[in-house]
């Protein structure tokens, strides 16, 4: 018993035993792939500081959520890039039946009705100030911007969105838009909220993508601080009794800790966000040849899950597929 040596190394021996023992596996199944569109045709026009990321006009984009679909993927998120003069206050663009999401809403559910749709409710890719919520005299107004964002989900939900995603983090949105959505006949449209956001330097590179960085001061009045991890307990608590059918924890990788924490407390899905950040450090590290891009990638995806995220949204969704397949 004294040269008795417990070797963990014994499990790791060969691929063979790794496999069986291996305790995470990512799928396709797993992820959602989060996209930007732009008006116009054969349109694929790259985001700087997202290495790799395009954005896609309707035609083209259908072209590749067929593709998508092929490899796996269930789900997008759709993210419009909306002309600065269509931008206003209020977000009028954002209810309109021909505006760019709706039309593109409709051009998926007409070619690829498997693959759920998902739509972020916010007003910042559509308001004049870049802000997801009503700015009066530089204050971020809660109550007043309700009705508008209830208002943009079910102009998502006319044009076919499997579920809506509030983004904005202001109180008691999940309740007012289950409602509105309800009183419209939009039961079977689902919630999927972003109840753990925190106010992050890591979604710079997608306020690149849409241009809708804030014109003025910053979003820390409702997104959450980095510091807290009992606020994101109390936040997917509150949108679980509100309704939210599934919530959210973004960004990821920087936040495993709150991830974990979520999962276990959440008697829905978690879903986790890796960020346009996120992507943005693997991507430019890569292309500097100071990291391995697929192994980064697996692993940046795979420590997500592990964490406890049931499905992660990532813009290395089509790649990491078509990956997974081989
Ligand atoms: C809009 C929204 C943002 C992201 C998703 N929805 C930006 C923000 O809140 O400023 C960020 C996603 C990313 O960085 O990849 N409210």
């Amino acid at each position: 018993m004294e040269d008795y040596i417990i070797r963990p190394r014994r499990n790791r021996k060969s691929p063979a035993i790794r496999a069986l023992i291996r305790e995470t596996r990512l799928h396709p199944e797993n992820l959602i792939w989060p996209l930007f569109v732009v008006e116009g045709e054969g349109q694929r026009i790259p985001v700087t500081s997202m290495p790799g990321v395009d954005r896609f006009s309707i035609d083209v984009l259908v072209q590749e959520v067929k593709e998508a679909h092929a490899l796996g993927i269930p789900a997008v998120a759709l993210f419009p890039v909306i002309a600065e003069k269509l931008k206003d206050r209020v977000a009028t663009e954002s209810t309109n039946p021909d505006g760019l999401l709706q039309r593109c809403i409709k051009a998926l559910k007409e070619t690829v009705p498997e693959v759920a749709v998902i739509c972020d409710v916010a007003m910042d890719p559509y308001s004049s100030d870049g802000h997801d919520g009503l700015v009066e005299k530089g204050e971020i107004l809660n109550d007043p911007t309700l009705p508008i964002l209830a208002e943009m989900a079910i102009a998502q939900a006319k044009a076919g969105a499997d579920m809506v995603a509030p983004s904005d983090m202001m109180d008691g949105r999940v309740d007012y838009i289950r409602t509105r959505l309800d009183e419209e006949g939009f039961q079977d449209v689902g919630i999927l909220a972003y109840s753990a956001k925190y106010a992050s330097a890591f979604y710079g590179p997608f306020r690149d993508a849409l241009d809708s960085a804030p014109k003025s001061g910053d979003k820390k009045t409702y997104q959450m601080d980095p510091a807290n991890t009992k606020e994101a307990i109390r936040e997917i608590t509150l949108d679980i009794d509100e309704g939210a059918d599934m919530v959210m924890v973004k960004p990821a990788g920087p936040y495993l800790d709150v991830l974990y924490r979520v999962k276990e407390a959440s008697e829905v899905p978690v879903a986790a966000y890796q960020v346009s950040g996120e992507y943005a450090m693997i991507q430019a590290a890569a292309q500097n040849g100071w990291l391995d891009q697929e192994a980064s990638m697996m692993e940046s995806v795979l420590a997500i899950k592990r964490a406890g995220a049931d499905m992660i949204l990532t813009y290395f969704a089509k790649e990491l597929a078509a990956r997974l397949q081989n």
